[in-house]
Formats: C-alpha cells, structure tokens, sequence
C-alpha cells in the first residue's frame, strides 16, 4: 500500500524547519517508517536547481523561468525520492510543494494558478499530498519573531509586499482546498508541535 504523504507549507520565518525538526523526533522516536525531505531540493540534481533559483546573483531571473525551475526541481525529487519512498509504504513529510508554487510564483508574482497548474500537472495527478500543514503566522509577525530576513537569499531578499501576497495567496488556497489545515502557529514550539502531532494523528497519518 502506497505510504501517507504530508507536506509543510507557510511564509518565511513561519518556524516551519523548527517544526519539521521535532517531527522528525518525534517520528524516530515512535519508530515510523518515515522519510523527511525538502523542496526545492531533497536530490542531487534538484540541491543543483535550488543553487541557481535561489543564488543572490540572479537578478535577472524572470518569473516564468523561476517557476520552470521548481517545477523542473519537483518532478526530478518526486521521481527519484518520494514516490519511490511513497510506493514502498513510507509516510513522506516534504517541506513545501506544488502549493507554495501556487502561493510565491502563481499568486505573488501573479502567473496565475493554470500555469502553475500546468507545469505542475503530474505532481498534482499522480502524487497529490495526503494532507498539507500550514503554519499560519503573518509575514510581519514572522519577520519580527526571526529578526530580519536571510541577506543571501533571493527570495527572502522580496519586500514586504511581496511575502503580504503569498500569505494572501495561501488564504485564498486555504478557502479553495479542504486538505489544507491551517495551525496557527503563533505560541511557543512545543505547543505548536504538540497540534500538528494532533492534526496528523485525528487525520490518521500517526497512530
Ligand atoms: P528555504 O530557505 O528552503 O526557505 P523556507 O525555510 O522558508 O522554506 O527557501 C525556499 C524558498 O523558495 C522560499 O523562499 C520559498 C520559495 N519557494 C517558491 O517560491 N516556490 C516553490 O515552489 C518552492 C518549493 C519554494
């Protein structure tokens, strides 16, 4: 039977790596059977995309090329590390997937959801997530928490406005799709890890 797969989805500072961290605890700690991967990224050749989409240098990286690219990032990682892991019966917990393509590159940087629809259409067909987790907590808030954004970052470099939009965009996603939970993650760590530990047991991804 094809394993359970849950992807992690939220604005920059949304705590989402801290909260991956003490899943994966978690998860080795009650012996799952589990995998933790992220995107973009989580295989050799998609760490090599990632290099190019997120580098500092490329300025002149236009919107339709950076959504190309974590689509082209996506496809190589699911087909080498989570469907193979998916068809031997792991639960796969990926940091982020075709929903934050629809919030940053289909919503913030406005190509629209039917292209990233479309070059995103056999991730969305043959390996939609079971269920995703978003961490919600505004981008203001978020930054305030995180003091500042990441300088060598590209994306985490975009104004204000810019990380407004994908919050904006992940509600409206939030509205339109009903495997998307929403947790407020505003309160400390371990009250946070402690409902998503609840989410994903109430929705039978743990026992
Ligand atoms: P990362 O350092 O992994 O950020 P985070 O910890 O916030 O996940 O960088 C990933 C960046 O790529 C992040 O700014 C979100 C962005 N992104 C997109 O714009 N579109 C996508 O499809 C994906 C997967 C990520």
């Amino acid at each position: 039977m094809r394993g359970k797969f849950v992807t992690f989805e939220g604005c920059e500072g949304s705590g989402k790596s801290t909260q991956l961290k003490l899943l994966s605890e978690y998860l080795t700690s009650v012996g799952a059977d589990f995998i933790m991967t992220r995107e973009p990224g989580g295989s050799a050749i998609s760490e090599d995309i990632r290099k190019i989409i997120l580098s500092g240098k490329n300025t002149a990286m236009c919107d339709e090329c950076e959504a190309l690219l974590y689509a082209a990032a996506r496809i190589q990682h699911l087909r080498e590390v989570i469907a193979p892991a998916l068809d031997a019966g792991k639960l796969v917990v990926c940091d982020r997937y075709v929903y934050s393509s629809l919030a940053y590159q289909g919503f913030a940087r406005g190509l629209g959801e039917k292209f990233i629809e479309e070059i995103n259409a056999v991730a969305l067909r043959d390996y939609p997530p079971d269920m995703t987790v978003f961490l919600d907590i505004s981008p203001k808030d978020a930054f305030k928490r995180k003091h500042g954004a990441d300088k060598n970052d590209r994306i985490e470099q975009m104004g204000m406005d810019f990380h407004e939009k994908v919050y904006a965009g992940y509600k409206s996603l939030l509205e339109k799709h009903p495997d998307i939970c929403a947790v407020y993650c505003g309160g400390t760590k371990f009250e946070t890890a402690e409902t998503i530990r609840k989410l994903l047991r109430d929705k039978n991804i743990i026992s």
